[in-house]
């Protein structure tokens, strides 16, 4: 337990949240503010109409987008969004980064920014199938099994040392949405589990 060293977690979401909502459920049922010194004290996205963001205000999290259509280009987007996140550093400590499901490329600059603090799922058995369409890809490759992959983040899309995976069979007659949503229940469970591990290391090393 670190009190006296808060560690913030700014989640980024683009679309339902279903790993944030996890995220925010482990975080209360495990007590992580007790266990670990860490809060969800964000969630940021880039689209206004992501459903996630109302599930967020209703565990009275706050929320804010940042538009990425309203901005110049990438750099001066990812700017913004910096300036966004780093409001939610508390005592000294600067904020844990959570992608989940946000949909944007992330320039080097803010790579860098946040080295050692940014991480990513992925819903594949990375280093297989970086990039989209990866349960179509999966199954056109004809692979028997498939799975979810939570790395830390790196200027390369997808790369980065892996934290966690979790495996799933790929059945005869999936389809793209079929094993997707095999896989993403295995995302619900691996990527809470890999931050929680991640405070637990940061406690630690204070
Ligand atoms: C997940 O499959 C995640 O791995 C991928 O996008 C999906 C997001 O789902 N990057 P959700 O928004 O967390 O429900």
């Amino acid at each position: 337990m670190n009190k006296s060293c808060p560690q913030p977690i700014v989640i980024l979401i683009s679309g339902t949240g279903s790993n944030m909502q996890a995220i925010v459920q482990a975080a209360q049922r495990e007590g992580w503010a007790d266990r670990h010194g860490a809060r969800v004290a964000a969630v940021i996205s880039n689209r206004s109409d992501a459903a996630g963001l109302a599930w967020a205000q209703s565990q009275d999290i706050e929320t804010s987008v940042i538009d990425h259509r309203t901005f110049a280009d990438r750099a001066a987007f990812d700017t913004a969004l910096m300036a966004a996140i780093d409001l939610y550093a508390a005592d000294g400590v600067q904020p844990l980064v959570v992608l989940a499901g946000f949909m944007r490329i992330l320039t080097a600059d803010f790579v860098r920014h946040y080295e050692g603090r940014l991480v990513n799922i992925h819903p594949s058995l990375l280093p297989a199938f970086p990039g989209l369409h990866t349960h179509q890809r999966a199954i056109d490759m004809g692979c028997r099994f498939a799975g979810a992959t939570v790395h830390r983040v790196t200027e390369a899309l997808d790369h980065g040392e892996i934290l966690a995976q979790a495996v799933v069979p790929v059945l005869p007659d999936d389809t793209p949405d079929t094993l997707a949503a095999r896989v993403l229940t295995q995302e619900h469970l691996i990527y809470p589990r890999a931050i929680a591990a991640w405070l637990q290391q940061q406690a630690a090393g204070r």
